[in-house]
């Protein structure tokens, strides 16, 4: 079986864990500090704090932001339930919205649509690895937090996604661009948004008693982190140059991907097609050829939650396909893909 994705670890990814492991020093140290360095500077922003999981980056976001039960919170409906549950996580009410048809992502005239004073922050994830509109999104002057789960590298407007809300978040699970198996970070120019992060992050040693949490990334996590981070954009090199053999291959069968230019570029997280015949049905015949091809998204939020209106984003779900995309993936499983897609595609 073609996995749907797949991690790149390789030996020096093995050592560097390896080494600290040896060390004796295993939990939240001097590798994550300097990870949270090495992030933040590659990205452009002041500072990171690491912790267990995108999720958690997320609810400790939320939780500095100040978003409480009386709150709302908007979000996309075609995104996975865990930007849901942060919102949860602190009570806040979700306003869900549309997709952009040929982005994927939030649709911002949607956003306008919808917005009241109650809405006090805006999740903004770029979907797939390609940057939503965020010049319009921050001119609506509501506190941002880019989700850039997806988009590690990616750039808008010739800077990269993460630099520009008032918090971003990453994920480094292991499907993701970078991984370190489990894991995630909250970067900010803000030391004060940071400083309290980094405080909730982790409940010992504490003079006074508040809710705190245990959101620690561990240091052999961290050493995988650093170690990939240094490889992170020969992986997007890697991943653009199997995206332009689909685009060029697959361009009079299915809708492709859109790209925005120059300046926003694409790092083809997923490669998300859209296609003219049954999704489901396609998907099925995808494994049983032996190649894993999946939805982008399991289920849109709004489908979850039982309301109706987001028309686009059925119309994105019920046609939208993500196909094997990763550094490891072979010139003979490409090749393998390419023509099940051709045939799958025609053959009816
Ligand atoms: C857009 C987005 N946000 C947040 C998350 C949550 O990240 P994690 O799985 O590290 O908790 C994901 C998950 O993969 C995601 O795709």
């Amino acid at each position: 079986m073609i996995p749907h994705s797949r991690p790149t670890i390789d030996e020096a990814d093995i050592l560097d864990v390896a080494s600290v492991l040896r060390s004796g020093n295993i939990a939240q140290g001097s590798v994550v500090e300097k990870f949270e360095q090495e992030l933040a500077g590659y990205i452009g922003v002041k500072s990171g704090v690491a912790t267990s999981s995108g999720t958690a980056a997320l609810h400790l976001a939320l939780i500095v932001l100040d978003i409480t039960r009386k709150d709302t919170v908007a979000l996309p409906s075609y995104v996975c339930t865990a930007v849901l549950n942060a919102v949860n996580y602190v009570g806040a009410s979700p306003l869900l919205i549309d997709t952009h048809p040929d982005t994927f992502n939030m649709d911002v005239e949607d956003l306008k649509r919808k917005l009241t004073p109650q809405v006090k922050a805006i999740i903004v994830p770029h979907s797939f690895g390609l940057a939503s509109d965020l010049e319009e999104i921050m001119a609506l002057g509501i506190p941002v937090i880019e989700d850039c789960a997806q988009s590690i590298g990616a750039t808008y407007k010739n800077k990269l996604t993460g630099s520009f809300g008032n918090i971003s978040i990453f994920s480094f699970y292991a499907t993701k661009m970078i991984t370190t198996g489990e894991g995630g970070m909250v970067v900010s120019n803000s030391e004060e948004f940071l400083g309290k992060i980094r405080d909730l992050r982790d409940y010992d040693n504490k003079g006074n008693y508040g809710t705190r949490y245990n959101y620690k990334m561990t240091d052999f996590q961290a050493a995988l982190g650093l170690s990939q981070l240094k490889k992170l954009n020969h992986f997007i090199e890697i991943r653009r140059k199997i995206a332009q053999r689909y685009n060029i291959e697959l361009k009079n069968f299915c809708s492709l991907p859109v790209n925005h230019g120059n300046d926003s570029k694409h790092i083809y997280y997923r490669y998300t097609i859209k296609l003219r015949r049954d999704v489901e049905s396609f998907l099925k015949l995808s494994k049983e050829k032996g190649i894993n091809c999946e939805r982008p998204v399991f289920k849109p939020l709004h489908r979850y939650l039982n309301l109706s209106g987001f028309t686009s984003t059925d119309r994105v779900w019920e046609k939208a396909v993500s196909i094997p995309i990763y550094p490891t993936l072979t010139e003979k499983n490409i090749h393998i893909i390419i023509e099940f897609i051709k045939s799958a595609v025609t053959g009816l």
